[in-house]
């Protein structure tokens, strides 16, 4: 359903891109026309990602920049520039994460999170938004978030993460208004269980609990990548135009599993179900 060139004209500077998710969708937008400006802490696996794109024909270039120091995030944007002229589109990506008993989380644990999360989500939103708005450019930000971000949710063993996430949506909509006005459109994706080093690594102690996630999961699976990069490419393109301070959840149904009172019900056997008709036909 996407047009080979649906991205094509676009310089896109995401953050995160050498793995996981951030690789995934870089290789997409750049099979989608974009030219792609990639930046993370490590070299290598940005260079990896960078020759990828080009070995398929792509446009794509690096720089490595830590997202925490507002400095560096600039000089990152002037070598995109540089490299490719104005750049239209941000993708917040990039990520820390961990789990932990909350109480025994020291005050640097916290602020490793938060720094790359909040902080880093706002230095580069800020510095492209300055950009945008002084050279009255216009230009699109999408913001990489997770289910819990929602400020009602939250989730235990992941409290820095919940915090900074749920900053990110705050940041998302409360720009989605502030910036309209300049052209700038904001949206965020939620995104499920996403297989990928970092967060399994991370977030899946074990074999069985990784089990237990997907049979607990609506439909018994993780997401796939090209189905996050895809949606991300729709929210970029031409195509989404008019969605602004919007979040889309990608998650096949596992957040609303866990929100739904009568939802473990989809552990009674089907033979229960067929006891409990059968007992109230017998009295009507
Ligand atoms: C408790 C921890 C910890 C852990 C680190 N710390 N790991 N505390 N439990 N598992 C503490 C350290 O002791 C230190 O505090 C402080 O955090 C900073 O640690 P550093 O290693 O110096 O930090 P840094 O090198 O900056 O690395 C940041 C990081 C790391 C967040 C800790 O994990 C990282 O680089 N992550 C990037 C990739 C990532 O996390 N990907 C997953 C994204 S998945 P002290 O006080 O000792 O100095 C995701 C959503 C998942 O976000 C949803 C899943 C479905
Ligand atoms: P990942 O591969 O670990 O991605 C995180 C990326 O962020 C890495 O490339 C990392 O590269 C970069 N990064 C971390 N700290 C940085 C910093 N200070 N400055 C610049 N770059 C930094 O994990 P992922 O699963 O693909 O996660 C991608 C995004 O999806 C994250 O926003 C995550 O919260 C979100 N998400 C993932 C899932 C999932 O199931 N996978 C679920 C919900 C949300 P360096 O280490 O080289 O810096």
């Amino acid at each position: 359903m996407f047009q080979e060139n649906l991205l094509k004209g676009r310089a896109i500077f995401l953050t995160g891109g050498g793995t996981g998710l951030g690789r995934s969708m870089a290789l997409r937008f750049a099979e989608l026309g974009a030219r792609m400006f990639l930046v993370g802490r490590r070299e290598e696996p940005l260079r990896e990602t960078c020759e990828e794109i080009h070995r398929a024909g792509g446009a794509a270039a690096f720089t490595t920049c830590d997202v925490r120091d507002y400095g560096a995030v600039e000089a990152a944007a002037a070598k995109a520039e540089e490299q490719f002229g104005e750049i239209n589109a941000l993708v917040n990506n990039a990520a820390g994460n961990f789990m932990a008993r909350t109480e025994k989380l020291t005050p640097n644990a916290f602020n490793a999170v938060v720094g790359i999360v909040l902080n880093g989500t706002f230095h580069c939103t800020q510095v492209f938004g300055k950009r945008w708005i002084s050279r009255k450019l216009g230009g699109n930000v999408l913001n990489i978030v997770t289910t819990y971000a929602a400020a009602n949710c939250g989730s235990g063993f992941v409290v820095p993460s919940a915090c900074a996430k749920a900053g990110v949506l705050a940041m998302t909509t409360s720009l989605a208004v502030e910036w309209a006005k300049f052209h700038i459109r904001l949206n965020a994706i939620a995104p499920g269980p996403f297989p990928t080093e970092g967060a399994w690594s991370r977030l899946m102690p074990s074999k069985p609990f990784e089990e237990h996630t997907k049979d607990k999961h609506p439909m018994k699976r993780f997401g796939k990548h090209e189905e996050l990069a895809n949606l991300a490419a729709f929210l970029l393109s031409d195509m989404a135009e008019f969605i602004n301070g919007e979040c889309v959840v990608i998650d096949g149904g596992q957040w609303l599993r866990g929100a739904g009172e009568f939802n473990d019900l989809l552990m009674l056997p089907e033979a229960a179900w067929e006891a409990m008709e059968a007992a109230r036909a017998k009295k009507s």
